[in-house]
């Protein structure tokens, strides 16, 4: 595989892939069963899968999940091997995952999905991804958190455009 190969973003359901590249890069040293996530098979849930040559580079999800008592969508399993980071895949797989989402308003939190405002999104962000998602529209809610095995957090929300 060359660095000329073209970078594919696909967007589909959860797969043994995209819970492959999550348990290896988020969850080493776990066990790969908290690579799959409550909500991945939600009919709202959304997968990308970014590919170089064939092979999968990169995933991340956004998968139902309320903030508070507000129907929205959480941002998690954001990864991408290690020696393709820092070459804007991850920025690619987040864009492909906010045009879905934006794309499709209000599909949890109504009974008529289309006509309304995007549900908001969130997620629990790694510190040393913080700067990438607030490029994407994110802020911090805030102060920074640890978790346990994993490290510091912070809490980052999008809200509709
Ligand atoms: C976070 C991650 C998905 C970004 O993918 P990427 O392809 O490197 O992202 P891009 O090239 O589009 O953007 C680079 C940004 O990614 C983040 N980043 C880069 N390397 C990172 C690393 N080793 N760990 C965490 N974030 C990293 C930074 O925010 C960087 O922005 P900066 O240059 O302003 O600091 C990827 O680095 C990764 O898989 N990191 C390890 C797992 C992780 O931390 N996932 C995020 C959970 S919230």
């Amino acid at each position: 595989m060359s660095r000329d190969d073209e970078l594919a973003i696909e967007v589909g359901e959860i797969t043994d892939e995209v819970i492959d590249v999550r348990a290896r890069i988020l969850r080493a040293g776990m066990d790969p069963a908290t690579a799959h996530f409550p909500g991945d098979e939600h009919s709202c849930a959304v997968h990308v899968v970014a590919r170089l040559g064939g092979q999968v580079v990169g995933v991340g999800s956004l998968i139902p999940e309320a903030i508070g008592d507000r129907p929205a969508l959480r941002l998690r399993g954001m990864a991408v091997e290690a020696e393709f980071r820092s070459q804007g895949i991850g920025a690619a797989i987040l864009e492909r995952l906010l045009e879905v989402a934006d794309a499709r308003p209000d599909e949890i939190s109504s009974t008529e999905p289309g006509v309304g405002e995007p549900e908001p999104i969130w997620c629990l962000a790694r510190v040393g991804a913080r700067s990438l998602y607030e490029r994407h529209g994110f802020v911090a809610v805030g102060a920074e958190f640890a978790i346990e095995g994993i490290g510091a957090h912070v809490q980052m929300l999008r809200t509709s455009l």
